[in-house]
């Protein structure tokens, strides 16, 4: 599944975002690349180890994580560190598949999902589409700042050339507790299914009862724990 899911900072918060990114330094996105990727990666990426850059960790970090939407198309065991990589004229990435896993130690996940939090008004720049090729179908996408694009690591997919002004987004990945895409897919329809039945069953309804079972069941099959 690609889901957009909008809102996941509010304007105060982008706000903030955007100051601690203009106190931020940045170096060559490449160094976190694979050799694969890095030769197609031209962009480059905020230093989240000061003082200010952990900060900004935090604060994306949270509101990522606090998302209810995310929650439920994700299903995180784990959320990878968060890298936030800007891209000006004549840069983007080049087709590539994000590395299967990730990280050492505790940090160690791997990539079941990928996903891009848009920092930049897509009238802030040109180019610089984030496109996915999934189930076929080849998806361009340039959401507005704050909203996310989630979407599976298992895909290709790259970042146009900026042809005009600066794209910067926060990009990160999930280790999910379930595994496969279209496992996630039924438990985020049922999910669904389960909020807007509260609108239309009185809330003592069997149905309730019988659906939060088939939920609890398919995710005792589906679990990685
Ligand atoms: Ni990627």
């Amino acid at each position: 599944m690609l889901i957009t899911i909008p809102d996941i900072l509010n304007a105060g918060e982008l706000d903030e975002v955007r100051d601690l990114l203009a106190k931020t330094a940045w170096s060559d996105g490449r160094k976190t690349a694979g050799p694969e990727a890095a030769k197609v990666k031209r962009n480059e990426q905020a230093d989240l180890s000061s003082r200010t850059g952990a900060t900004l960790h935090t604060k994306l970090n949270d509101a990522i994580r606090k998302n209810a939407v995310f929650q439920a198309a994700a299903q995180p065991a784990r959320l990878s560190r968060l890298l936030v990589s800007r891209s000006g004229v004549g840069q983007g990435y080049g087709t590539h598949v994000d590395n299967a896993l990730m990280g050492t130690g505790a940090n160690r996940l791997r990539t079941d999902l990928s996903f891009t939090l848009f920092l930049s008004e897509p009238d802030e720049y040109e180019g610089g589409e984030l496109t996915i090729d999934w189930a076929g179908m080849v998806h361009s996408m340039k959401l507005e700042a704050g909203s996310l694009l989630l979407y599976p690591s298992t895909s290709l997919h790259r970042v146009e050339p900026v042809s005009s002004g600066q794209r910067t987004v926060c990009v990160g990945w999930v280790q999910s507790q379930v595994r496969t895409s279209e496992q996630r897919d039924i438990l985020f329809d049922l999910a669904n299914l389960k909020v807007s039945m509260r609108s239309s069953l009185p809330e003592a309804a069997p149905e309730h009862l019988a659906l939060s079972k088939v939920i609890a069941n398919l995710r005792r099959l589906w679990s990685e724990v």
